[in-house]
C-alpha cells in the first residue's frame, strides 16, 4: 500500500459526505476521492444487480485514480455488492451497516428501531446482525423511502421532509423504541429534525465515525497511513451534475470545493 496515495469514499450520491466529515477529521493529513453516483441515485430501490455493477465500476474508477483503499460510503451499497467487491479487487475495502449491534447493546426497552433503504434490509448482511441480536431486542424497521431523493434535492429541513420523517419514526416510538440506527449514510443530514421529532431518551446512532476509526485501524495494521509532508487534496466527482454536487457540498461539509463531471463513469 503506497500510503501517499488517496482514499477512495462513495455513495450513490451525497449521503457519504456525512462519512466524509468524519473521515478527514479522523485521518488528517489524508488525500480523499469522493464520487457521488448522483445520475443513478436512490441505489435502495434498485436491484441488487443494478447496484453491485455500479460498485464495481466506481471501484475501478477509484483505483484507476490511484486509490489505495476505497470506503462504501453506503449501506445499500455495503450490503448488495461489498462482497464481491472483495473478491474483485486487491485493495481494502471498509463498509457501511446499521449499527444493530451498539444499539441491541444500549437499549434498555428492548426494542430498536433501524431507518434504512428498503435494498438495505435484504442485504445478507443486515440479515445475518438481525438474527445475531434478535434474542435480546426487537428490531423494528423502517423503510424510508423517499426520503433519499428529498435529500438529494436539497431538501433537509422542508415540511414535505418533515411530514414523511413523522410517518417513519412514529410507529417506532409507538413501539417503545429507545435507540434508533440510521442505516443510511444520507439521514444523518436530518439528524436535527429527527431530534425534535422523537420524544427525549432516544439515541440516535449514526455509524460514521465508527467507520471512519475503522478506516484509520485498516490503513495503520498495512502501514498505510500518510504520514509524509505531501499536501494533501479532497477530489470530488459527480455523475450528474457537478454544480449541484458543489452547491451541495457548501452546505453539507461548509467548505468551498468544486465539484468534477465524472467521464467516462
Ligand atoms: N446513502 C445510501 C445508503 O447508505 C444510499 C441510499 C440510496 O441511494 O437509496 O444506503
Amino acid at each position: 500500500m503506497t500510503a501517499s496515495a488517496p482514499i477512495g469514499v462513495f455513495d450513490s450520491g451525497i449521503g457519504g459526505l456525512s462519512v466524509w466529515n468524519e473521515l478527514v477529521r479522523e485521518v488528517r493529513g489524508e488525500s480523499v476521492i469522493y464520487v457521488a453516483d448522483s445520475a443513478n441515485a436512490p441505489y435502495g430501490t434498485k436491484s441488487r444487480r443494478f447496484i453491485t455493477g455500479r460498485s464495481r465500476a466506481i471501484s475501478k474508477f477509484l483505483i484507476d485514480l490511484g486509490c489505495k483503499i476505497i470506503v462504501v460510503a453506503c449501506n445499500t451499497a455495503t450490503g448488495a455488492a461489498i462482497t464481491a467487491l472483495r473478491n474483485e479487487f486487491d485493495v481494502p475495502f471498509i463498509g457501511v451497516e446499521p449499527a444493530v449491534k451498539p444499539a441491541a447493546l444500549a437499549s434498555l426497552t428492548g426494542h430498536i428501531g433501524v431507518l434504512a433503504t428498503a435494498q438495505t434490509f435484504k442485504g445478507e448482511h443486515f440479515k445475518r446482525s438481525i438474527k445475531l441480536y434478535s434474542h435480546s431486542v426487537e428490531v423494528h424497521e423502517r423503510a424510508g423511502t423517499g426520503l433519499v431523493e428529498l435529500i438529494e434535492s436539497g431538501k433537509t429541513d422542508c415540511p414535505e421532509t418533515r411530514a414523511l420523517l413523522i410517518k417513519c419514526l412514529a410507529p417506532m416510538v409507538e413501539q417503545g423504541i429507545d435507540q434508533l440506527v440510521l442505516g443510511c449514510t444520507h439521514y444523518p443530514f436530518l439528524i436535527p429534525i429527527i431530534r425534535e421529532i422523537l420524544p427525549a431518551g432516544i439515541t440516535v446512532i449514526d455509524p460514521a465515525p465508527a467507520v471512519a476509526r475503522q478506516t484509520n485501524k485498516v490503513l495503520e495494521l498495512n502501514g498505510g497511513l500518510n504520514t509524509g509532508t505531501e499536501t494533501h487534496f479532497y477530489k470530488f466527482y459527480s455523475t450528474g451534475d457537478p454544480d449541484s454536487l458543489s452547491r451541495m457540498l457548501k452546505k453539507l461539509t461548509g467548505n468551498d470545493y468544486q465539484a468534477y463531471k465524472a467521464e467516462g463513469l
